[in-house]
């Protein structure tokens, strides 16, 4: 499974990538602006750090403008991933420009109907939005079960990106499940590293070997 990282703040992808374990990113309008940063001026510099897809995300809601937004944010870098939402443009938008060599990632994906329709379309990524889900009482991971099946059941080569992940446990049953990337946020990437058992055990180690010396 491919883990990307959540976040369009430099220094959080420096992080990361420092780590070696990182094998994209994501962004969205709601992370570029806390990064405070335009997306022109940052998507060229992460994608040159990361060396592998980046996400950045249309403004445009009508067709046309969606279209030209697009090829814009295509040409900034070759590693940029261009992510529409999943509306009526953004469908329309992946179909005109996929057969240019175009990527997208079509995210706010909250339905397998609407999933199999951006697979159809062509999209490289689908981003089902599993926390939010779960923020109205919805199993998001049921979701991403579906997703699986049914693109398993057809053969779609679009990938599985389950986003808004917020915890570990998001993360591991999505790997249960066989969703080929999370994108998750530099927090829950070092929760994932700590285990309170691993703590307890390298202590009890290094105070078993400290008397042996002194023994
Ligand atoms: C990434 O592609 C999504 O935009 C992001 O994971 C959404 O996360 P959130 O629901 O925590 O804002």
């Amino acid at each position: 499974m491919q883990i990307f990282l959540d976040t369009a703040v430099f220094e959080e992808i420096e992080e990361a990538v420092s780590l070696g374990l990182i094998d994209g990113v994501t962004t969205n309008p709601s992370l570029i602006a806390q990064a405070g940063k335009s997306l022109e001026q940052e998507i060229p510099r992460i994608c040159e750090l990361v060396k592998g897809p980046v996400s950045a995300e249309v403004l445009a809601t009508e067709y046309e403008a969606m279209v030209l937004e697009a090829q814009k944010l295509a040409a900034l870098h070759e590693h940029v991933i261009v992510k529409v939402p999943l509306t009526e443009a953004g469908l329309r938008t992946v179909v005109k420009l996929r057969p240019q060599g175009v990527r997208f990632n079509v995210t706010l994906c909250f339905s397998v109907s609407q999933a199999l329709l951006a697979a159809k379309a062509g999209a490289t990524y689908i981003s089902p939005f599993v926390g939010r889900w779960d923020d109205i009482d919805r199993p998001g991971l049921d979701m991403v079960a579906d997703l699986v099946t049914v693109y398993q059941n057809y053969g779609f080569d679009t990938q599985i990106l389950v986003a808004s992940v917020r915890s570990p446990l998001h993360v591991s049953q999505a790997a249960i499940l066989g969703a080929d990337v999370v994108t998750l946020p530099l927090k829950v990437l070092k929760q994932m590293i700590k285990h309170p058992l691993t703590d307890l055990g390298l202590a009890r180690f290094l105070e078993d070997a400290r008397r042996a010396e002194q023994a």
